[in-house]
């Protein structure tokens, strides 16, 4: 057998580890070859891959990135203007690939998908800082950028009571809010703005001078989705090329500047960027790459193609590849989570 790997969509820290978990739990079986497949669809459509043998896999499952490259909205549905499928199964054909692992998150999977019915066997493996995967309570990324997260937001403490300010800190998460939620909450923020609670701007202002009063600063942890009620997120991109050409980020900006002028305090704000999705991925990060990637490992050898590995109440399973995309997890509104903030005093925006 013949199976390629690819990593798909937005980079984030474990993918090394998913590649070398599924290498390992193949490669021991003989008769598996592999092939690693770069940039992720890109390299299907422009014919790139590269043997994946003991050596490849050395020692990378510790290292952030993704050792295969990856391209974000590369779709062989439509790429340039045409349908490449045809062309990526026959090149699949040409190289013998008997079917491919895809890790990646909801847009990799929409595509594996599409090209598992259109003849190219496919498994899926969840990925994605954002935590926001449908069938996954906990992707391979999220543990690291919430440890990423709550240390930044810790350095800006200690310089928001230096100076009595308070301290906007906006994290990524396009749709859902876990990422600002669990970092917002192992570091303490006063504030945590979510896609999922809209916000009214009074009631931010209201807590922070609560803060200002009692402890004379204020942490407030924005989700880049985080939107006022009623009114859209912050658009900081449109990439028109792109199937999805909406990049969002710098609500912390906009909150700074309606915040000022209601608050005797300074107010100043971090956007910390992509810097939340590189590193080394914590150990939980590398456990759980271990895991999915011997589950994906596992689906090849059943030859359970069309599925991802899903995992739900701390079980591993596995979901077919439809009934993921379009499907955005969101933070429900009564997370025992945010009844726990709630309960700590924690303002979430909302009235
Ligand atoms: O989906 C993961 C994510 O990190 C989002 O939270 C963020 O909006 C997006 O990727 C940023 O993507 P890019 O690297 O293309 O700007």
């Amino acid at each position: 057998m013949r199976i390629g790997i690819l990593t798909g969509g937005g980079d984030a820290p474990g993918l090394n580890a998913v590649i070398h978990a599924v290498a390992h739990a193949l490669l021991q079986q003989d008769g598996i070859e592999l092939l690693g497949i770069e940039d992720g669809f890109l390299g299907l459509i422009e014919r790139r891959t590269r043997p994946l043998d003991w050596q490849a896999v050395s020692g990378i499952a510790t290292l952030g990135g993704t050792v295969l490259g990856t391209s974000n909205q590369v779709s062989p549905v439509s790429y340039q203007g045409r349908d490449r499928r045809d062309d990526v199964l026959n090149y699949a054909r040409a190289i013998g690939l008997d079917g491919v692992v895809a890790i990646g998150g909801d847009g990799t999977m929409f595509i594996a998908d599409a090209l598992n019915r259109h003849g190219l066997p496919m498994i899926g493996a969840p990925k994605t800082i954002d935590n926001d995967i449908a069938h996954v309570e906990r992707s391979v990324g999220f543990d690291t950028a919430v440890a990423t997260v709550t240390e930044a937001i810790d350095r800006i403490r200690s310089t928001a009571q230096s100076h009595s300010r308070v301290m906007l800190v906006e994290t990524m998460g396009r749709n859902a809010g876990w990422l600002a939620l669990e970092a917002g909450v192992a570091a303490g923020a006063d504030i945590i703005l979510l896609p999922e609670i809209e916000y009214e701007l009074d009631a931010i202002a209201a807590a922070c001078r609560a803060c200002m009063a009692r402890q004379r600063h204020a942490i407030v942890c924005v989700a880049e989705g985080a939107k006022p009620r009623g009114g859209q997120a912050t658009v900081r991109t449109r990439i028109e090329s792109s199937p999805d050409p909406i990049r969002l980020g710098g609500v912390a900006h906009v909150l700074t500047a309606q915040l000022t002028p209601l608050l005797a305090a300074e107010v100043r704000a971090t956007i910390l960027g992509h810097v939340q999705r590189g590193g080394a991925p914590t150990p939980g990060d590398r456990v759980l790459g271990a895991q999915l990637g011997v589950a994906a490992a596992d689906l090849v050898r059943a030859g359970a193609w069309g599925n991802m590995v899903a995992l739900e109440q701390g079980s591993l399973g596995h979901v077919a590849l439809g009934e993921v995309s379009g499907r955005t997890r969101h933070v429900p509104a009564d997370h025992p989570l945010i009844h726990a903030a709630r309960r700590l005093g924690v303002s979430f925006g909302d009235a």
